[in-house]
């Protein structure tokens, strides 16, 4: 680890007295010759929501995916800079297995609910058999029950659990997404605008649940809508054009934004 980072990772965590979870500092990245992101430098702070906002392809979802290397599939995406978990700088992990552990403890959940046209609990028991081989059966069944509480939809589906996940309303397979990637305990979850598709009962139902989650999980959301960013987040970053022009608690980017961009944008002037 580099020790200048671990310096300044402790010494703004005197400051805001919360610990710093993700740190990018000097960040560059080009999809072949287009730069997404041009020196992005944010500190993501632990058991906290982080909302990315900004008009469309401005980066933040090129910035999410690169806190767990989603990215690396991706031919001529290249990156420079430097972004530590943890006080571990990611981007210097070169074992496949080390790879796979980043992923653990970064989960993601999308836009379109990613369920299996399988049953609900065998949608569950997918990352159990994968990371926590060996478990009884009665075990798996407790697991599965705890998340799905978790995730608060268990009172909806407890009877149906045998049955198709794909017969749930969107924001109900939603709540299962989240209860699935919460199985094996991430410490960070990666949200990429997971109530784009949603009703506004359902929405207000996932934003309950992540100010729930955030309590023992590290939370960065992508969203578009600027009300759900405000009633949720505790800290705000404005993108535009590849770069941060404005971060910081979201009160303030919110009520009191600086830059005349982040003001043209929260006012609706895009
Ligand atoms: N897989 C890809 N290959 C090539 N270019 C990409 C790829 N994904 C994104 N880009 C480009 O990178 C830039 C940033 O895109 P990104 O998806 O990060 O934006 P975004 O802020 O998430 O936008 P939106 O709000 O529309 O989701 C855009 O110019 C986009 O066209
Ligand atoms: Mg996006």
């Amino acid at each position: 680890m580099n020790t200048n980072n671990a310096l300044q990772l402790n010494n703004s965590d005197l400051e805001s007295g919360m610990r710093t979870k993700i740190k990018v500092s000097g960040l560059n990245a080009w999809y072949a010759d287009n730069q997404a992101l041009k020196d992005i430098n944010i500190e993501i702070k632990e058991n906290s929501i982080t909302a990315f906002i900004g008009p469309s392809g401005c980066g933040k979802t090129t910035l999410l995916r690169c806190f767990n290397r989603m990215n690396d599939i991706i031919k001529d995406f290249k990156i420079e800079g430097n972004i530590v978990i943890d006080g571990e700088d990611i981007n210097s992990i070169k074992m496949q297995k080390n790879l796979i552990d980043l992923r653990k403890k970064v989960g993601m959940v999308f836009q379109q609910p990613n369920l299996f046209p399988m049953s609900i609990n065998q949608n569950m028991r997918l990352p159990i058999k994968e990371n926590l081989n060996g478990l009884r059966s009665k075990e798996i069944k407790d697991i599965i029950e705890k998340k799905l509480k978790d995730a608060h939809i268990y009172d909806e589906v407890k009877d149906r659990l045998n049955k198709s996940a794909l017969r749930l309303s969107g924001g109900q397979q939603q709540r299962i997404c989240i209860a699935r990637t919460i199985t094996i305990e991430p410490e960070i979850i990666l949200f990429d605008e997971p109530c784009s598709a949603l009703d506004p009962i359902s929405t207000l139902k996932i934003e309950d649940l992540l100010l729930d989650l955030k309590n023992k999980y590290t939370i960065v959301i992508v969203t578009h809508n600027l009300e759900q960013a405000r009633r949720i987040a505790d800290y705000a970053a404005f993108f535009y054009e590849g770069r941060i022009i404005e971060q910081g608690n979201s009160e303030d980017i919110f009520i009191n934004p600086k830059e005349l961009l982040t003001q043209n944008y929260i006012r609706g002037k895009f």
